[in-house]
């Protein structure tokens, strides 16, 4: 049986980049799913690493449940629940902490980049992260993981964590999660530099969308995005050395549903301010809807949990039949 799997770290209103990158993917992965188990996960554990106030945090998860619903996860279709609220996510990842070599750790890039020099003094939590993730995605033996490009690395740990268990306890117990990343909007670029990410911690609002900007701050942004002076060129191929060009037309095909080679050709020859014109309306008519609907739902506290607690009861269940297993296998 497939088992897809995936989440987002509950640290406030998501960017165009997890949308296009994860949630989206997600959804449409909902519409073709038959006789497929589909979880989505609040990882508000893995948010404890970076926390800044406990209040926000419980605020967040909420509005990460808002997020998912309003961008389209039925809770007919899946199971949304919060991290925290299935404790053997903590248990396994011990149990993976003892098995997983340091050097594995040490070569994860995130981690470099999010300890920068503050390596004496990040926490333990941080360095320890994907080990954690490797529990969120094995614990319920999922066998597909969408996420965007920048969490290859972390599904790939996953796998390797599978195959030493498999090989230290119990053969062939866990499947080896593939990571999905596909389609034109895997890494979405910051809107001021196309060479950098589009991420909650840069510091300028201009470089992302989110998903809650009104009418007015969406077409600023894009009127803002640096661009080129050059025409749209027939292809991206055309466009190797453009990374704010093609970043933009990445944008405008993933909400289209086209091949960025498509929308290429339609602009062939005109000058940004046109896709840009284009790409204002294509984002009203997506998230000026999707931020209504989050503002509804979270007026709807008593939903969320609902919603929550239904994803829970399934999550427990499938981790606690497992654990059992798990335990047995490791001798505790
Ligand atoms: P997080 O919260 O940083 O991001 C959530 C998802 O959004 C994707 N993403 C992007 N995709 C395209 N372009 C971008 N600029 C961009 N920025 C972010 C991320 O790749 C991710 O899919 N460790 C994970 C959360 C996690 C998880 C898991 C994911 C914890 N446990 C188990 C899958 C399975 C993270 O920090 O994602």
């Amino acid at each position: 049986m497939k088992r897809v799997l995936s989440g987002v770290r509950p640290t406030g209103i998501i960017h165009l980049g997890n949308y296009l990158g994860a949630i989206k993917q997600w959804v449409d992965g909902l519409e073709a799913s038959k006789n497929q188990d589909n979880l989505f996960c609040i990882v508000d554990l893995h948010a404890l690493t970076t926390l800044e106030d406990s209040e926000n945090l419980r605020h967040n998860s909420y509005l990460m449940a808002a997020t998912y619903l309003a961008c389209g996860l039925s809770p007919e279709k899946c199971f949304i629940f919060r991290q925290s609220d299935v404790p053997a996510h903590t248990e396994l990842a011990w149990i993976f902490s003892c098995i997983t070599p340091m050097g594995w750790l040490n070569r994860m890039t995130q981690f470099k980049e999010k300890a920068g020099k503050n390596i004496e003094s990040v926490c333990l939590g941080l360095y320890a992260y994907p080990v954690l993730m490797a529990a969120d995605i094995l614990l319920y033996k999922a066998t597909h993981v969408p996420v965007g490009e920048d969490q290859k690395q972390h599904v790939e740990l996953a796998r390797d964590v599978a195959g030493m268990f498999n090989r230290r306890f119990a053969k062939d117990f866990f499947h080896l999660p593939e990571p999905v990343i596909t389609g034109p909007a895997t890494r979405i670029m910051s809107l001021r530099d196309g060479t950098s990410k589009m991420s909650k911690s840069d510091v300028s609002d201009y470089s992302r969308i989110h998903l809650t900007d009104d009418a007015d701050t969406l077409a600023r942004k894009i009127k803002k995005a640096k661009t080129d002076t050059d025409v749209i060129a027939a292809s991206m191929a055309l466009m190797e050395n453009r990374p704010e060009a093609r970043n933009l037309v990445n944008i405008l095909a993933a909400l289209t549903h086209k091949k960025p080679d498509a929308v290429c050709k339609a602009f062939e020859g005109k000058t940004f301010s046109v896709l840009k014109k284009a790409l204002i309306e294509v984002l009203h008519e997506t998230l000026l809807p999707m931020g209504e609907k989050i503002k509804h739902y979270m007026h709807d506290l008593f939903y969320l949990d609902h919603v929550l607690e239904k994803g829970a009861a399934h999550a427990n269940d499938l981790a606690g039949q497992h654990m059992t297993q798990i335990k047995k296998s490791v001798g505790i």
